[in-house]
Parts: structure tokens; C-alpha cells; sequence
């Protein structure tokens, strides 16, 4: 059978970041909007036990403990790919202690916010730097985390050869994302491709789903208080709010969200094209 064609998506990263500066633009006033993640509500078992001020986002951190605590972190040199508001990356720095967390992503006024807000965390810093163009030396680091980011990269293929570049070997890839549930096919090939060996996969679209129902109430009222009343559709879909036709594609199983423990192995060779024809 032959292997599907790579996922390449025209012009996405270019719309995607057109898109971000505006939510960092439309959030200036909003120091104390630290994540963008739909969240993670499971049955309380793996729960972290969070300091008071941690509360109020639980759920976004949830999501980052679910991917990070994965695998020990602890005095490890970790990057984290599309950080977007930072809280992922203080939750990471503060609480899962590795050496050192190089928090990166692509919309300069993002990052700007970041050093803003989190600036105070010895073992964190951040840079803007694109996840398609990493601008990092082969086997940096222990591990890379990616969490809600790779949905919206032009060539998700060439991010996962990326990765495994600046991992070191035995290194982990924690990944989590959404995507229709027909391309999953895909982006398990071109993660396999790019060389990884997969440890665990979760699909975790209930404990979104679980996440959203319960953060709704809340994203209702944020928006009414604090965004002109012409955003608030957009950022209801931007934000999956119950009710809206992004929640919708979670509820119908349309679009899923899954989460994968991957590791660079010990003596690693790409497989990218090892054999194009075989699936
Ligand atoms: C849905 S937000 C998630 C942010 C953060 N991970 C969180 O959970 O709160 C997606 C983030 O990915 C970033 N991003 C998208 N494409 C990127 C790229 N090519 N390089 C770096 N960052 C990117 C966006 O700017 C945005 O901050």
C-alpha cells in the first residue's frame, strides 16, 4: 500500500501567526491570561497538588502535567515549542524543576508578555523562534515539549525531524495536539518517519471535552468583562466554548485530541523515506 502524502499545509504558519499577533494584541490589557490550552479534567487520580494562586488555571495546568510529568524532568535541560502566554513553562520551571527551560515561540509580542510575567524564574527564559527553523544545535536537550501548537504548523513532518535533531538520544518528544480524526494516520507516520519510537499514546478528548464544559461558565463571563462585545464570538470559537461549532467538532469525534510519549532511540538513524512505498 502506498504511504500517504506528507501533511503540508499552504500558507498556515503565515495565517497562524497573523492570528496570534492579534489575540497577543487583543490580550495586551491581560497579564493575568497566562495559557491558551482547551485543558485536561480527568478523574482527579494523577492530579497535581497546586499552590493557591495555581488554582484559578487549573485545568490549562492539568494539561501540562498530564504531557510533561510524562517522564522525569528534574535537572534536565527541556524546551518547550510554542509557549504562547508562558503559563505552561512557569508550571513546568516551578514545579517539575529541570535545569534549565528554553520556552519558545513565534509571535515576538507573546514573548515579550512572558519575560513580562514570568521573568522572575531563574531556570526559564524565553525566545521567539519559529518550530519549523529551530535555531537550537543538534541533541540540546533532554526532552522538547508541544503542547496545542503543531495544529498550526505548515509541515508538522519537518517540526518531528526538527525535534529529533536537537534531542538528545534516549531524549523524549511530549506531545499533545488536536486534529481531525481522519489525519491521525499521518501524523503517526511522519513521526515515525522523523525516527521516534512511541511510548504512550492517550486519546484524551474526553478530559478536553471534560475541561471545556466546566471552563464555559467562566469564559463567558471573561469575555463579557473584558473584550469588546464584536470579539466574542470569535474568541467563544477561538476558545472552543460550549455551544460553538469548534466545541461541536470535539463532541461529534470529528477532531480528537491525543497526547504521545516519544523517545529518540540510543543509536539514532532518520527512517524519513527509508521506504516511501511501504505503509
Ligand atoms: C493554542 S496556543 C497554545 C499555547 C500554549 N502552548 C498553551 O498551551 O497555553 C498555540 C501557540 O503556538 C504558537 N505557534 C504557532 N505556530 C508556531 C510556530 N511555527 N513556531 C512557534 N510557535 C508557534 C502560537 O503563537 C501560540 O502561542
Amino acid at each position: 500500500m502506498a504511504r500517504p502524502a506528507p501533511i503540508t499545509r499552504p500558507g498556515r504558519s503565515k495565517t497562524k501567526k497573523a492570528l496570534y499577533t492579534q489575540v497577543s494584541s487583543d490580550l495586551r490589557h491581560q497579564d493575568g491570561v497566562v495559557f491558551m490550552n482547551y485543558g485536561f479534567l480527568g478523574d482527579g487520580a494523577d492530579a497535581p497538588r497546586l499552590l493557591p494562586e495555581d488554582e484559578p488555571v487549573r485545568a490549562s495546568i492539568q494539561l501540562y502535567h498530564h504531557v510533561a510529568a510524562a517522564v522525569p524532568l528534574k535537572n534536565k535541560d527541556v524546551l518547550e515549542v510554542g509557549c504562547g502566554r508562558g503559563g505552561g513553562a512557569s508550571y513546568v520551571a516551578r514545579y517539575l524543576h529541570p535545569r534549565t527551560l528554553v520556552a519558545v515561540d513565534f509571535v515576538p509580542g507573546l514573548i515579550d508578555m512572558c519575560s513580562r510575567v514570568h521573568g522572575g524564574i531563574t531556570n526559564l527564559r524565553f525566545q521567539v523562534a519559529d518550530a519549523e527553523d529551530l535555531p537550537f544545535a543538534d541533541r540540546s536537550f533532554h526532552a522538547v515539549l508541544n503542547v496545542e501548537s503543531a495544529h498550526c504548523y505548515e509541515r508538522p513532518g519537518e517540526f518531528f525531524q526538527t525535534v529529533f535533531r536537537v534531542l538528545r538520544p534516549r531524549g523524549h518528544f511530549l506531545f499533545a495536539d488536536f486534529c481531525a480524526a481522519a489525519d491521525t494516520e499521518l501524523f503517526e507516520a511522519e513521526l515515525a518517519d522523523a525516527g521516534f519510537l512511541t511510548t504512550s499514546k492517550r486519546n484524551i478528548t474526553p478530559q478536553v471535552i471534560a475541561a471545556l464544559d466546566d471552563n464555559g461558565p467562566r469564559l463567558r463571563a471573561f469575555l463579557a468583562a473584558k473584550l469588546p462585545w464584536h470579539l466574542w464570538a470569535e474568541y467563544g470559537e477561538f476558545a472552543a466554548m460550549p455551544g460553538s461549532t469548534t466545541y461541536q467538532r470535539y463532541a461529534s469525534g470529528e477532531w480528537q485530541y491525543f497526547s504521545y510519549v516519544l523517545q529518540k532511540p540510543a543509536a539514532a538513524t532518520r527512517r524519513k523515506n527509508a521506504n516511501p512505498t511501504q505503509a
